[in-house]
């Protein structure tokens, strides 16, 4: 059953000076029990579209559909409620150091009164366990905790209100490696045992191959890969994604068409590839052509030249 589908969501950021076109139409879907990566460049539109499934920011345009109801309404909050929520990158900002560890994590579930005290008390400390932090913690104040104990706890108060679907936006990225190796598997066991679903946004395409079934390859604001993981990172086909998978930082080519450049100062690229600039395969064809998805070899990828 699909559990989230995103179809042409777009947002513009309006500054001072200038528009930021921060998603031109994305389209993603993730089904129960799935682990969707979002990965891409910084500043490419990643947390922009997890804001807006979290319903934090507003679209301009686009749907969202979530357990089977379209969120984009004013009921967003009530449609949405306890199904969905979100865990961020620092997660001690997200918590309050006045409270221990057990009251901390019982937060998750205040306006849901979906619990007894007791009942909340009870399943609170079940989670602290489940996630693998000591017992001993549950009166530590939660300021004591070490940034991988706190992102646990962030987690554990996430699950109180058994969500279907949980955004990770970045939560790993800061934590050392054994820290985040004890996560993925947190999130193994929600997937296999409860059958929770996972946005996971992330820099880090190794960890994106061992916990994710597919993955959306973003690159200034639009998705340019979008398939089943172990296709997609065994084998790109966007140039773009073939260079995040190589790892080799690509070289500004020196652009040609002067409509081109005229665009790019604008930031106002409707039409044309966004990655022309620094693609090696890059022709007319790129500029001129109007974009869409191209299904190749099991994968959808926004490039002309995708099956040359
Ligand atoms: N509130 C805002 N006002 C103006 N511009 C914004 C705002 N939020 C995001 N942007 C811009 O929108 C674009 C997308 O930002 P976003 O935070 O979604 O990127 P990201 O992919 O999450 O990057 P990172 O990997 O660095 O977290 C960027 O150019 C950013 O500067
Ligand atoms: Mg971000």
């Amino acid at each position: 059953m699909c559990l989230l589908k995103v179809t042409g969501l777009t947002k513009t950021f309006k500054n001072k000076k200038d528009r930021v076109y921060a998603l031109k139409g994305i389209d993603f879907s993730i089904k129960q029990g799935e682990c969707l990566g979002l990965v891409g460049e910084s500043g490419c539109g990643k947390s922009t579209a997890a804001e807006i499934i979290a319903r934090l920011i507003k679209e301009d345009s686009g749907t969202i559909e979530f357990n089977g109801a379209y969120i984009t309404s004013e009921k967003r909050l009530k449609c949405v409620g306890r199904d969905l929520q979100m865990v961020f990158q620092n997660p001690k900002d997200s918590f309050d150091p006045k409270y221990s560890l057990l009251e901390s994590v019982m937060m998750g579930a205040d306006s849901y009164r979906i619990y007894s005290k007791i009942e909340l008390i009870k399943r609170a400390k079940e989670l602290i366990k489940y996630v693998g932090l000591k017992e001993s913690y549950m009166y530590k104040g939660i300021g004591g905790l070490s940034g991988g104990e706190c992102q646990k706890a962030s987690i554990a108060r996430a699950l109180i209100c058994s969500p279907k679907l949980i955004i990770f936006d970045e939560a790993t990225s800061a934590l050392d490696v054994s820290v985040q190796a004890q996560i993925i598997d947190i999130m193994r066991r929600l997937k296999e045992e409860k059958g929770v679903s996972f946005l996971f946004i992330t820099h880090d395409l190794a960890l994106t191959s061992s916990i994710c079934d597919n993955i959306a390859v973003m690159y200034s604001g639009r998705i340019v890969e979008y398939g089943k993981c172990r296709d997609v990172l065994c084998n790109p086909k966007h140039p773009y994604t073939k260079q995040l998978v190589s790892s080799v930082l690509p070289v500004n080519r020196r652009c040609d068409i002067p409509e081109f450049n005229a665009l790019r100062d604008t930031q106002y690229a409707p039409k044309g590839c966004d990655y022309y600039a620094f693609c090696p395969n890059a022709d007319e064809k790129c500029f001129k052509n109007v974009l869409h998805m191209f299904q190749i070899e099991g994968r959808s990828v926004l490039c002309c030249h995708a099956d040359d």
